[in-house]
């Protein structure tokens, strides 16, 4: 039986019901469903459409259906077709004409909308709570990293020596947006859908004020229909869970480089990398290759619910139901590469060495070398000119650019010493530039976004349970 039955003289056919039914993944909704019918079972309560007797029965059998889910007692029925249905088929049988009561006013399309905005509130915060913890390694690590420095690239060629603490920065301030986009996706979706009804509100005097404040939304809805059928919240989230993602793609693949023999400037902690069944020798970047690739999944989720919602006319749609699965699995995923990642990164082993030496090429200072011309008074352009003549020389198996420079009469031995090792990186100078003073206070910046971001979070309420 549905709870919908009296209006039809069959029973649903059993390949609808499978083909409909959503309780195998609303059931994570489940305490965000009971929440809401609490607030709107009080709600109804204050406004004298239920006794106190019959509040009190309710809130009662919504304790006990509570205990059961959480204890996996909660015997769910054949006709159970999603949680909602499911809650309160029990509340009814548990509290008899009372509990027939609970969805008064209510339908399962203000309901749906307001468990998934309570889940999404909730979700989100613990996804930027875990970019915060990544984002922690990244600084611990860059703060450890010290005056170390390697190549920085352009186009995967050696470009210029930036400090290895800078690079990784670099990444971390990348996953600041992140938790700014979900802070900010939170605050927009804080909306509260009940009281909307099916689609158009309800001739019974609800108080969606007090239910959305009891709640602890921070507004309820304005208009009904728009109520039930924006999605918007669950569009947000998945870009800013996409571009996440976009994000952990980028830094898994530098892990993926950076631990080849090529570039041989990371070393994986054995608990952080796998074997091959087939060659003895190896030791895969397994979980830098799934944070790379996770990135299309999440983007695929993405445009799959924007491709659901083109085209919907209002009001409720069940075409709707489809956003749940990429959602959870967004914040799944993301959760978990949030979580290897970080665990890699913790673990893992700076070649210091090995990143030095390749920056150290003479070449990675040909622009300290125009630069050092221009502070004589020479333009940029013929500075480059001529930096790049002595490049070229060198390439042709003419003198070392060392050499060539030393014995330069716009150049000479000041100049020379410019392409000593490790001189370079401590010429970027300027704010936010890639050597020792900026990146010292860069650590600081960092450290006060770090902590502001906890605040924000903080903001949202309490921790999963
Ligand atoms: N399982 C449905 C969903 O996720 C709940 C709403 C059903 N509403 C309806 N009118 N059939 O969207």
């Amino acid at each position: 039986m549905t709870l919908w039955q009296g209006r039809f003289s069959a029973g649903p056919a059993e390949q609808l019901l499978a083909f409909t039914a959503s309780l195998a993944f609303d059931r994570r909704l489940a305490s965000d469903d009971l929440a809401g019918s609490r607030a709107h079972v009080r709600g109804l309560g204050r406004a004298g459409v239920l006794d106190d007797a019959e509040v009190e029965a309710i809130l009662a059998a919504l304790d006990q259906v509570d205990q059961e889910l959480t204890g996996a007692t909660f015997a769910f029925a054949p006709g159970d077709e999603d949680i909602h249905t499911a809650i309160e088929r029990r509340v009814t049988e548990l509290a008899g004409s009372a509990g027939a009561k609970l969805h008064t006013g209510r339908s399962r399309n203000d309901q749906v909308a307001t468990d998934l905005r309570l889940w999404c509130k909730r979700e989100l915060t613990e996804v930027g709570r875990a970019v915060v913890d990544l984002q922690q390694v990244l600084f611990d690590r860059a703060t450890e990293a010290g005056d170390a420095y390697l190549p920085g690239y352009t186009h995967l060629q050696r470009a210029q020596p930036v400090l290895l603490a800078h690079h990784l920065l670099a990444h971390g301030w990348a996953l600041a947006r992140d938790v700014d986009r979900l802070v900010d996706a939170r605050r927009r979706l804080d909306v509260c859908p009940l009281g909307a009804g099916a689609l158009a509100g309800s001739s019974l005097p609800l108080d969606p004020d007090g239910v959305a404040a009891d709640l602890g939304f921070a507004a309820r809805f304005d208009n009904s229909l728009d109520a039930v059928s924006d999605r918007d919240f669950v569009a947000e989230a998945l870009f800013a869970l996409a571009l996440l993602g976009v994000h952990l793609s980028r830094l898994g693949e530098e892990v993926v480089l950076w631990s080849s023999d090529e570039f041989g400037f990371l070393g994986l902690h054995d608990a952080w990398s796998t074997g091959s069944s087939m060659l003895p020798q190896k030791k895969n970047p397994d979980v830098a290759e799934l944070a790379r690739a996770k990135a299309g999944r999440l983007v695929g989720h993405l445009t799959g619910v924007l491709t659901v919602l083109k085209g919907l006319p209002l009001a409720y749609n069940r075409d709707l139901q489809e956003d749940k699965e990429p959602l959870f699995d967004a914040v799944d995923q993301v959760t978990l590469a949030l979580g290897a990642l970080a665990g890699l990164l913790a673990s893992a082993t700076f070649h210091t060495h090995r990143m030095q030496e390749a920056a150290d090429g003479p070449a990675a200072a040909a622009v300290d070398l125009a630069e050092h011309l221009v502070a004589a008074g020479m333009p940029f352009r013929s500075a480059h000119s001529l930096v790049g003549g002595l490049v070229r020389g060198e390439g042709e198996g003419q003198r070392s650019l060392a050499n060539a420079v030393e014995v330069d009469p716009a150049l000479g031995p000041a100049a020379a010493a410019l392409l000593a090792p490790g001189v370079a990186v401590t010429r970027r100078t300027t704010p936010g530039g890639a050597g020792p003073g900026p990146v010292a206070l860069q650590l600081e910046r960092f450290a006060e976004r770090l902590a502001a971001e906890r605040e924000q979070l903080a903001a949202g309420g309490p921790a999963r349970a």
